[in-house]
């Protein structure tokens, strides 16, 4: 049989430094026959406009439908900050979310017990904590028509839609339900059913899937903005949230920073079941290109790494493997190695990005 096959779209800023540490763990694997994959690279944002005028190629669009998992680094730069929207890094990362039909993000935050003092928040609210956001990734206001700047009267006015279908709510909803059967069974779902037409009927619909399909979860509803207050006051009172794509992009953000570092929280976008039972999906850090650290050797390549682990446990159903690669990273921490932005206000000497892979590959060597 073939190799399971990857795109592995590195992208801009440091995702080809993060990239590159994943790349080692993908050897690694090979190299113990515990899995092989294809490899092939591609690429996306800034660099594919450098090279081709657009941030993603219908070429590379179709490579990325084809492949088994995409793993993506980051996209975007000051450098492509005046492009046309139309032609900006980031447009090359939405068509793909769009294209692969990509509807539900996962988006685990989980503070890893020696990084508990990083947090902006006190040890006692962060240690231990593990939650997971699910957002909707390919609707809503990213994508709702009308969009764009148009003229009324003498003035320019700026349009965005906030649109959500039944069925749009419902999958998302289906896949949050099935993840928390997998881990404490209680979800709470967030929107603004109290200004927006789209809560009301978001709310609506989550209700009903749950009371015909998923009883046996525990379900609560929340507005938002109190969710976001929630996050930051206690947020083990948590265990899965399923909120739509724009408030989980900033209530993901904020999850990020419960944990200590944006450096550590991965992410995997997943679409519908393929005729080989596997989802498309696209594996990512959530964090970004971090323009101000490239080609220093600063970035934490922990989110990417766990990136590959969710690859390993979504779409190719190796989660003992997944595990052995969160322990790795669980083991590294707890010696004490720390990239440049796991570093106290007391200082300390950091390791380099490669450092860091090497130590997780050891700590993968010991775990044999
Ligand atoms: C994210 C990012 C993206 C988003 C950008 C880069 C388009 O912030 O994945 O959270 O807004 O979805
Ligand atoms: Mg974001």
């Amino acid at each position: 049989m073939a190799n399971p096959s990857l795109l592995i779209l590195a992208g801009d800023g440091i995702g080809p430094e993060v990239m590159a540490e994943v790349k080692k763990l993908i050897s690694w694997f090979d190299a113990k026959g515990i899995v092989s994959f294809d490899v092939s690279e591609g690429l996306v944002g800034g660099c594919s406009y450098d090279a081709h005028g657009t941030p993603l190629t219908d070429e590379t669009m179709a490579r990325a439908q084809e492949a088994d998992a995409v793993l993506l680094g980051a996209v975007g730069g000051p450098k492509y900050d005046k492009l046309d929207f139309s032609v900006k890094p980031e447009r090359g990362l939405l068509r793909l979310r769009k294209e692969m039909d990509l509807f539900s993000n996962l988006r685990p935050a989980q503070c890893f017990d020696a990084l508990a003092d990083f947090s902006s928040l006190k040890r006692e609210v962060v240690a231990g904590l593990d939650i997971l956001i699910v957002r909707e990734l390919t609707s809503g206001v990213y994508f709702g028509e009308p969009r764009g700047i148009f003229m009324e009267g003498n003035e320019r006015v700026g349009i965005n839609t906030q649109r959500y279908t039944e069925s749009e709510i419902a999958r998302v909803a289906r896949s949050a339900f099935e993840l928390a059967r997998k881990r404490s069974n209680k979800l709470c779902s967030m929107e603004k059913a109290n200004v927006m037409e789209s809560g009301i009927l978001w709310r609506e619909v989550v209700q009903e899937i749950h009371d015909k399909e998923y009883p046996d979860v525990a379900l609560t509803h929340m507005y938002a903005d109190n969710g976001a207050m929630q996050l930051c006051r206690w947020p083990k009172q948590f265990d899965v949230i399923v909120t739509d794509n724009l408030f989980g992009d900033v209530l993901s953000d904020m999850a990020a920073m419960l944990t200590g570092s944006l450096g550590m929280l991965p992410s995997a976008s997943l679409g519908l079941p393929q005729t080989n039972g596997r989802p498309k999906a696209l594996y990512e850090p959530v964090h970004g290109s971090a323009p101000d650290i490239t080609g220093q050797g600063k970035a934490n390549p922990i989110a990417s790494i766990l990136s590959f682990a969710m690859a390993l446990r979504y779409s190719f159903s190796l989660g003992d493997e997944a595990t052995r690669v969160e322990k790795a990273v669980e083991k590294v921490l707890a010696d004490g190695v720390r990239t440049a932005d796991l570093m106290g206000p007391d200082g300390g000497s950091p390791v380099s990005t490669t450092q860091m892979g090497d130590a997780i590959i050891a700590a993968m060597e010991a775990s044999l």
